[in-house]
């Protein structure tokens, strides 16, 4: 691999990836990190507070959140002063019962066991801690509040401190989006999109994720009209309407195969061969990387998964860093990638 590659893939954990960086290298960085208490990717790393352990697990949201400014105070560093972040998260929920979710991947498996697999359930049942996951300070069947303990944390430095983190940089977050997975329209009672279906009948169900927009400095590179849409009021004066904060992305109108660049994706994340990693829609990232970046600009993927992001800023003319230590998903890494005729540095 030499610095000129269009991609760069660094296996490794994301603070140590981070920390050979050099400074404002980067226009973009874009990242979906392991959600808390959601999946088991089997990536143990060490931290500053001493804590070893996998990013997602640790006893208290507050500690995840530490661990996250760890590795942006590094993206703060590496990001140019007109760039920005985006982080996409969502939320879980408390139970006493603990976890019982069947996509993670074992300790020690390197994330290679297919989710549902014998040896997979055997390995899960030798991890009962994992189970009994409990915060004894928040209620029973409470959703945690992650998303937002993590947007105060980077824009207050009073929040910063709360959690335990030393000073460190300031974002300022611009925009709260809400990916949406489906969209229900109240009045014809019509739903659209796949949000995965939930049993759960005492609550809404979960159909959104947050995406925070954050910026290092109030004036930062950002070009609405690259996301905005045609407006249905005025299509014939070629007027756009504005792209607003939330977004849909199961579009059904061209095929990936389609040879049109600036057409919609077909978008279907339940049909993904990789969805155990929690891949994102490749329009989600167009979203975030259209009004961001030049052709040429170099963006970052610090918790890159089967890398989405790598491909689609390699379509769009960009460079990539990405950041990734499992092995399962640099294979789904290295599948999508041939697609695009990229010798992959593995
Ligand atoms: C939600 S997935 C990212 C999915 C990605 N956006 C995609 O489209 O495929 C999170 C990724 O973070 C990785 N990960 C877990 N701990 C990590 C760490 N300490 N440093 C870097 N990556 C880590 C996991 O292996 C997983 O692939």
């Amino acid at each position: 691999m030499t610095t000129a590659d269009p991609l760069q893939l660094l296996e490794t954990d994301a603070l140590t990836g981070l920390r050979g960086l050099p400074d404002a290298s980067v226009q973009v960085a874009l990242t979906s990190p392991p959600f808390y208490l959601l999946r088991r990717y089997g990536t143990t790393a060490t931290w500053p507070d001493g804590w070893e352990g996998e990013l997602g697990h640790e006893s208290h949201p507050n500690e995840f959140v530490r661990h996250l400014l760890d590795c942006f105070d590094q993206v703060w560093r590496v990001l140019k002063d007109d760039g920005c972040l985006w982080v996409n998260l969502a939320d879980t929920y408390n139970n006493r019962q603990g976890k019982k979710g069947t996509t993670n991947a074992p300790d020690g498996s390197n994330g290679r066991f297919a989710a549902g697999g014998k040896g997979y359930a055997e390995s899960l049942r030798q991890q009962p801690e994992f189970f009994k996951h409990y915060i004894p300070t928040i209620g029973h069947k409470s959703e945690i509040g992650v998303p937002f303990r993590f947007h105060l944390a980077m824009t207050d430095s009073e929040f910063r401190r709360f959690v335990g983190a030393a000073p460190g940089p300031q974002w300022i977050c611009r925009r709260t989006i809400v990916w949406a997975k489906s969209l229900v329209n109240l009045e014809t009672q019509q739903a659209r999109g796949n949000a995965m279906p939930e049993p759960t009948l005492d609550r809404p169900s979960r159909n959104y994720e947050f995406l925070f927009l954050f910026s290092k400095r109030p004036d930062y590179r950002f070009d609405r009209k690259a996301i905005d849409i045609p407006a249905r009021s005025s299509i014939r004066r070629g007027d756009r309407a504005n792209c607003g904060s939330v977004w849909q992305t199961d579009y059904q109108v061209l095929a990936d195969s389609d040879a049109t660049p600036d057409g919609l994706w077909q978008i279907n994340p339940e049909a993904s061969p990789y969805r155990h990693l929690a891949m994102w829609p490749r329009s989600l990232v167009r979203q975030m990387l259209l009004p961001t970046t030049r052709p040429g600009d170099t963006i970052l993927d610090p918790f890159a998964g089967s890398g989405t992001s790598g491909q689609v800023a390699i379509e769009l003319g960009l460079n990539a860093v990405l950041i990734e230590p499992s092995a399962m998903a640099r294979d789904a890494l290295s599948d999508r990638l041939d697609g695009l005729n990229m010798a992959l540095p593995l």
